[in-house]
């Protein structure tokens, strides 16, 4: 009985092969079609549906890799969790609560009816209302300055110095009328905390950041590391609020999909229709993948199916 003790003991010791993982997800994955690259925001339509790549990032400071890990894509809707942490932090989730909610609207990432039934409230901070109110109450002098806080705060979370992809920001800004409209529906409700223009042109430009799967993952790590990046040592935020941005992620990270997806896996997670998407196990690491092609409530097919196989494998369902 005492060498069944020592082995389960060596057994529970032992870090999960991550490298291996991934290996194994990607060769599994690759060759799925399901799903179709986004082309309402026309720049996107011209990435390959055959870009796969995915990274884990630990709370110990590891990077696992594989795929096209070079390739850095549009963050979008990605961009929301961190940007609502840094309102986060700047007015405490109290006043996140109060002023862009914490409920699931049921609707598309986009619905103009979600906006109309609350009678202006965004219900939460990481569907496109909530996400361009989020961007009007950070606490800024002027448009410049509000930018500026922004892409620190994106560049401090993810340990780079990134940019924003022109040619995807030029296009969303020719045609982002439905998110022009969202953002003066709920002006006209008094839900809305400054100029909705510089709030939907700096929504649309954090938008178009470009990032890799290795800054994203870094970037999800903080979160499994309390609010502290296990790259640079910073406390990005506040540890007590870090539940309550994964709280967020988890009513409507995956917008309409997000109940299934906390059914199957139970992860927070996030993802952009660019085709990234993070996901986050607190105390251990978060995961990383991109791959373009879509399903119908705008989540990277491959980037679900590899995060959930790796988080059965490791055991990772919160619940
Ligand atoms: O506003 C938009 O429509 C895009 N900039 C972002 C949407 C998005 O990524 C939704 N995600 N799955």
């Amino acid at each position: 009985s005492l060498s069944f003790l020592v082995s389960t003991t060596t057994l529970a010791q032992t870090a999960p092969d991550y490298d291996a993982l991934i290996k194994q997800a990607h060769q599994k994955y690759k060759n799925n079609n399901d799903g179709k690259v986004a082309d309402y925001i026309p720049a996107l339509a011209t990435y390959s549906p055959q870009n796969f790549a995915i990274t884990i990032a630990t709370v110990d400071g590891k990077i696992y890799q594989t795929g096209d890990v070079k390739k850095a894509f549009p963050m979008e809707s990605l961009s929301k969790v961190f940007t609502m942490a840094l309102a986060m932090e700047q007015h405490g989730p109290k006043e996140v609560l109060d002023k862009l909610g914490a409920n699931a609207t049921g609707l598309p990432f986009n619905s103009g009816l979600a906006v109309e039934l609350t009678k202006g409230a965004p219900e939460n901070p990481l569907v496109n209302a909530g996400a361009m109110s989020t961007v009007s109450l950070v606490e800024a002098k002027d448009k410049t300055d509000r930018w500026n806080k922004i892409l620190n705060n994106l560049n401090a979370w993810a340990d780079a110095s990134l940019t924003v992809n022109e040619p995807v920001f030029k296009s969303e800004m020719d045609t982002n009328q439905h998110n022009q409209a969202l953002a003066q529906l709920m002006e006209s409700y008094n839900s809305f905390y400054g100029d909705t223009r510089e709030a939907v042109e700096i929504y649309t430009r954090q938008c178009s950041v470009d990032v890799t799967t290795e800054q994203l993952a870094k970037m999800g790590a903080v979160l499994a590391n309390n609010g502290k990046s296990p790259y640079t040592g910073k406390q990005l935020l506040n540890e007590k609020y870090v539940p309550q941005v994964l709280a967020e992620m988890a009513i409507a990270g995956l917008y309409d999909g997000s109940g299934k997806w906390l059914y199957t896996v139970g992860l927070p997670a996030k993802s952009g229709v660019g085709g990234g998407m993070v996901a986050v196990v607190p105390g251990k690491y978060a995961i990383a993948v991109y791959s373009p092609p879509l399903d119908s409530a705008g989540n990277s097919v491959r980037a679900q199916q590899t995060i959930e196989y790796v988080a059965q494998a490791t055991q990772s369902n919160l619940f």
